[in-house]
């Protein structure tokens, strides 16, 4: 018996401008560095630590899809949910699924730990990271290491992640289409109410996360162009 389905408003203008810039910007650190762009690799990297930021903290006071609270699940619900899609096959849901879930809190850390090492990090020319001389240099050259192995493991990360956007995608559960346009068409059953947080709270978070950076981290780089 095929079920009436309903398009449902599933994620947020935050959440969704928060996942294509920092992609786009991930693209951007990845490019500058290959090219030895580093004033610009900092520019980049600063304005993906306000994304961050402001993701980390609309993980608390957003809009329900985009709060970890709803989307982190315990590891017998993980298991439930696997248990079923084994059965059932793979089923849409309203935001993250539970496994879902825990991929989004490895993608949001991998970067963070890509951004804090980046800050203790050096080229051993003329770039080094503003905390770099906080460390020793042996301590300085091991965050530098890091800073270079661990963007390999968000590139395998990232491949899984986009693997199984595909799958879900083959199984039709238009999860790529929801995080362009914010809508989801839901089997009747699945639907319950949201609440949306709004978009000035966003933009004030932005504003002020967004000051803090530009004076602390952005104008020293802007002031050497
Ligand atoms: C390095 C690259 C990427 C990273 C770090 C990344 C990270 C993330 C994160 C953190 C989320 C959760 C969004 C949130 O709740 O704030 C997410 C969701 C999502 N991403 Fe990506 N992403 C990347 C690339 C891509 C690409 C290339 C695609 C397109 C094929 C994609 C499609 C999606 C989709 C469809 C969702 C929603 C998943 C769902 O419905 O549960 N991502 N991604
Ligand atoms: C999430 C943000 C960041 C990403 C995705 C990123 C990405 C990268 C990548 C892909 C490399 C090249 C690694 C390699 O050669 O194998 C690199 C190198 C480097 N990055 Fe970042 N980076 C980020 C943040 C930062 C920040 C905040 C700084 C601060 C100055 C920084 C400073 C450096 C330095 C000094 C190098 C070493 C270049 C060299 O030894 O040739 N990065 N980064």
């Amino acid at each position: 018996m095929t079920q009436n389905t309903v398009k449902v408003k599933v994620w947020d203008i935050p959440t969704r401008l928060f996942h294509w810039g920092m992609l786009c910007l991930l693209g951007g650190l990845w490019w500058t560095a290959e090219s030895g762009e580093m004033e610009w690799h900092q520019l980049l990297a600063y304005s993906l630590m306000i994304l961050i930021g402001v993701r980390l903290l609309w993980g608390f006071v957003g809009s329900d899809t985009a709060k970890f609270s709803q989307f982190i699940h315990s590891p017998r619900k993980v298991l439930r949910y696997l248990h079923k899609t084994k059965q059932q096959g793979i089923s849409a849901s309203v935001g993250h699924n539970p496994v879902g879930g825990y991929m989004v809190i490895a993608l949001i850390g991998i970067v963070s730990v890509q951004l804090v090492t980046g800050l203790f990090a050096t080229d051993e020319i003329f770039t080094e990271g503003p905390l770099y001389a906080t460390v020793s240099s042996d301590t300085a050259s091991w965050l530098t290491w890091l800073h270079k192995k661990n963007f390999d493991l968000l590139l395998i990360l990232a491949a899984i992640h986009v693997l199984a956007v595909g799958v879900h995608m083959i199984k039709g559960d238009k999860i790529l289409a929801a995080m362009f346009s914010g809508y989801k068409q839901l089997p009747e059953s699945q639907v319950k109410p949201l609440s949306f947080a709004p978009l000035l709270k966003a933009f004030v978070i932005a504003l002020v996360i967004g000051a803090l950076v530009l004076n602390y981290f952005m104008l020293p780089v802007i002031d050497m162009l």
